[in-house]
């Protein structure tokens, strides 16, 4: 059976014991005793110093202590994304979520929203119907909140959201870190700004054009349905997009575009796709009118036939997408994640 290595190995491994350096030759004997006076008084001296240094806005060695381990941050992700007891076993497709609805709130023209400010931390946002269910990932994500402190929200969600889909066999997604948190409601957008699943493919346009993108773009992005499924108590729609919710490949448009695709009522008197011959496996109402729509078809037979053009333009767009909006400097150093080792236990069988 092959697990990952779990967190506590991994902290085990890096804190081993401090090998103190040791001296090239032996160091000479004190010659007086009036030397242990001049020690004493220069070790103290040494600590103030030091002390200060550490201290005062003044020196770069104050920064230190709001740096981040944006690596160790992936890593700390990575290890808590399995769960059997949840879903189809894995917190990766809600991360995902997380991620592009803290991103996908951004207006180009206003130049407001995006995952600049957390803003999904308060009311009303938190509340947004489109974000129901979100809950439970920003509460995963607590104990690295906790552990990595200074880190800001809107730079871990959309590590998150970059650390999933790696783990789960996605493309590698550039990263940098540079989002600052709202501290109050006042950062929060207006209901309305992601999309609604009931309708139809100019909707979707108009929603995904407002935060700067163009039909290749936008389908490569709904690709990420490869992961997850859709929660009767968070949406309303209920199953997942394929067989497979825990494996990020260009399994979405091949379901897709290879299935015969029936009417289901839901419970709520709402209704959606599902595949005549697996009725589990669904879709939104608003992907088959995507399908549907002669510009955008092109895009899904294209990713249908080609899983490493995919992967190209889904890591294009949703490196774009976490970054709508975000203040960078220019000078933040750009991450490129490894995923974490698989290591193989014994077999128990
Ligand atoms: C065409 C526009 C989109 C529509 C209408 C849409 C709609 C939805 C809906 C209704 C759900 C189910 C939520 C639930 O019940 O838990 C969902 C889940 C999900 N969406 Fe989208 N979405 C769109 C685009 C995107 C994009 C651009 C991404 C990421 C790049 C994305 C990633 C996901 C993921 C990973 C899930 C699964 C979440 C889970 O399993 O908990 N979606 N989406």
């Amino acid at each position: 059976m092959a697990t990952r290595m779990t967190a506590g190995r991994l902290a085990a491994a890096r804190f081993s014991p401090t090998i103190r350096r040791p001296f090239t030759s032996q160091p000479p004997p004190p010659k007086e005793g009036s030397n242990i006076l001049l020690f004493v008084g220069l070790t103290a001296f040494g600590g103030a110093a030091h002390y200060y240094y550490r201290h005062s806005p003044y020196f770069n060695g104050a920064n230190k202590s709001t740096e981040v381990d944006y690596v160790q941050v992936y890593k700390d992700v990575a290890d808590l994304l399995e769960d059997n007891d949840y879903d189809d076993g894995s917190y990766g497709p809600v991360l995902v979520r997380l991620a592009w609805h803290a991103s996908g709130t951004y207006d180009v023209d206003t130049k407001t929203g995006g995952s600049n400010s957390a803003s999904m931390r308060f009311e009303p946002e938190a509340l947004h119907g489109a974000n129901n269910g979100l809950k439970v990932a920003r509460d995963l994500l607590e104990p690295i909140k906790a552990k990595h402190p200074n880190i800001s929200y809107g730079d871990l969600w959309t590590l998150a959201g970059v650390a999933a889909i790696q783990e789960l066999g996605g493309p590698t997604i550039p990263w940098r870190p540079g989002r600052t948190d709202g501290t109050s409601a006042e950062s929060c957008t207006p209901d309305g700004r992601l999309p609604d699943a009931t309708k139809k493919q100019d909707h979707i346009r108009n929603i995904f054009y407002r935060m700067g993108f163009n039909d290749q773009e936008i389908v490569a992005l709904t690709g990420a349905h490869a992961l997850g499924r859709c929660h009767p108590d968070r949406s309303g729609f209920e199953g997942p997009w394929s067989e497979q919710p825990t494996l990020f490949s260009n399994e979405y448009f091949k379901v897709i575009s290879e299935r015969e695709w029936i009417k289901k009522e839901l419970k709520n008197g709402g209704w959606q796709w599902v595949d005549k011959n697996n009725t589990d496996v669904m879709m939104l109402p608003a992907e088959i009118s995507m399908f549907n729509d002669k510009e955008f078809r092109k895009y899904f037979e294209l990713y249908a036939k080609d899983q490493d053009q995919f992967f190209k333009d889904f890591t294009n767009a949703f490196a774009k997408l976490t970054e709508l909006g975000v203040p960078f400097k220019g000078d933040e150093k750009v991450y490129k994640f490894e995923t974490l080792p698989v290591v193989v236990t014994n077999n128990p069988t």
